[in-house]
């Protein structure tokens, strides 16, 4: 998520400084290159030899080191993003002030980057007027604010001042730093995960999907910059991106509903629920009884489909994508989907391929589209796979 970003990572005296370990190996994990500066008090709580052997960089700490002028400005027209995790009450302090007395505050007060902030302080400093006015001064000055999280601080007390976790720390700097805007202006509607369908209060029908590649979609399109509503069947996951839209839905008719409401003012839509074809006609308001072990029959009526709905009220300039997934001749019944649910674009995943399709954390996909082309992928990972799509969509588009 990170591949080629240069990242000064600044950490002051505070006891979550060692969340700040974890939070480097991660960066370095997505492919980002990190400076790490220290402030002197920082020294106390982490220590430098591991910071330079994780990020493979020498860390700076004073604004000399080994005689040598530490060249505070040209550190912060390197980076992409200064990123200052854990800030004390006190670097906040002198933040909002401009009192210039190290290495790491001569650096934010030179850095020409975007400048991002994970304070970390006891619930009652976090929530001492000063500490506001600092906050708002430095909001003032487009200095971005990463929430504390609520939980067990320092001083053995509950409450709010946690320093964020190194994975919302990464996801944060992603979604505000780091997203393009290739798809800007784009609105982007995606179906995923399963719908189900209820018999009586307690029972339903429903199916394995999982949610994972409409989801995986949904942060692809995102992080391309294009405003994403997601129509979420019931799943135990969601969206590690605060800024996608998800609308919470169980059944087909639910799904249905909220995608006509959408559909007008939006211009691509991806359909990857695996929503179910049929529901139960006469649903029941008391729980059914066993009938003494008797054989039951359900009679059942389709629901509506949703991606012809789209496909019949597309305008010129919306393009529809759907999903065939299917355990034998796949290329047949994909290309007849396309077809006859006038689809722009038919993603196949085909069960008889291994690591494909529900359950797993990988996709081997197939796309068709209208002008009879066919872009056969290799196994890849949702996420890969959710690019690819993504890819194909934004080409077809273009062309
Ligand atoms: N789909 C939909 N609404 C439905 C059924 C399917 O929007 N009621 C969409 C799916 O999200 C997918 C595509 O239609 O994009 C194909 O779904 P699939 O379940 O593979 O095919 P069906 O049309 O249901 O046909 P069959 O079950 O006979 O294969």
């Amino acid at each position: 998520m990170l591949q080629g970003k240069k990242i000064l990572l600044a950490i002051t005296g505070s006891i979550a400084a060692y969340k700040s370990i974890f939070l480097l190996r991660s960066l370095i994990k997505e492919g980002a290159t990190v400076q790490v500066i220290l402030t002197p008090s920082a020294v106390n709580f982490v220590s430098p030899l591991v910071l330079e052997t994780l990020s493979k960089n020498k860390v700076l700490i004073g604004l000399s080191n080994d005689h040598e002028w530490s060249n505070h400005v040209m550190l912060g027209r390197w980076a992409d993003v200064m990123l200052v995790a854990p800030l004390s009450c006190n670097s906040l302090a002198k933040m909002a002030m401009g009192i210039c007395d190290n290495l790491l505050m001569a650096t934010y007060l030179s850095a020409t980057c975007p400048v991002v902030v994970a304070p970390a302080m006891d619930e009652d400093m976090w929530k001492h007027p000063t500490v506001k006015n600092n906050l708002h001064i430095l909001q003032q000055h487009s200095v971005r604010i990463v929430p504390v999280g609520h939980g067990e601080l320092a001083s053995g007390l509950y409450g709010d001042g946690r320093m964020a976790e190194p994975a919302e720390l990464l996801v944060y700097l992603v979604e505000h730093c780091f997203r393009n805007n290739r798809l800007q202006g784009k609105r982007v509607v995606i179906t995923a995960g399963p719908t189900i369908e209820p018999i009586d209060p307690v029972r339903f029908i429903a199916n394995s999907s999982s949610g994972t590649m409409g989801i995986a979609l949904a942060e692809s399109f995102y992080l391309d910059g294009a405003t994403v509503e997601l129509i979420l069947g019931p799943v135990a996951i969601k969206p590690q991106f605060q800024g996608i839209t998800v609308s919470h839905v169980r059944t087909a008719d639910d799904m249905f509903t909220r995608f006509a409401q959408v559909m007008p003012q939006s211009d691509i839509f991806i359909m990857c629920a695996a929503v179910a074809d049929y529901k139960v006609e006469n649903l029941m308001t008391q729980k059914m009884k066993k009938n003494d072990g008797k054989a039951i029959t359900l009679s059942l009526i389709p629901n509506i489909d949703i991606l012809s709905y789209a496909g019949q009220h597309k305008q010129a300039h919306q393009f529809v994508v759907g999903f065939a997934l299917e355990t034998n001749n796949g290329k047949d019944y994909a290309l007849k989907k396309l077809a006859s649910k006038n689809a722009d674009m038919i993603v196949l995943n085909s069960l008889e391929d291994k690591g494909a399709g529900f359950g797993y954390g990988s996709n081997k996909i197939t796309i068709f589209d209208k002008q009879h082309n066919v872009y056969p992928f290799e196994l890849k990972s949702k996420k890969e796979v959710a690019n690819d799509i993504r890819e194909c969509v934004f080409k077809k588009m273009q062309s």
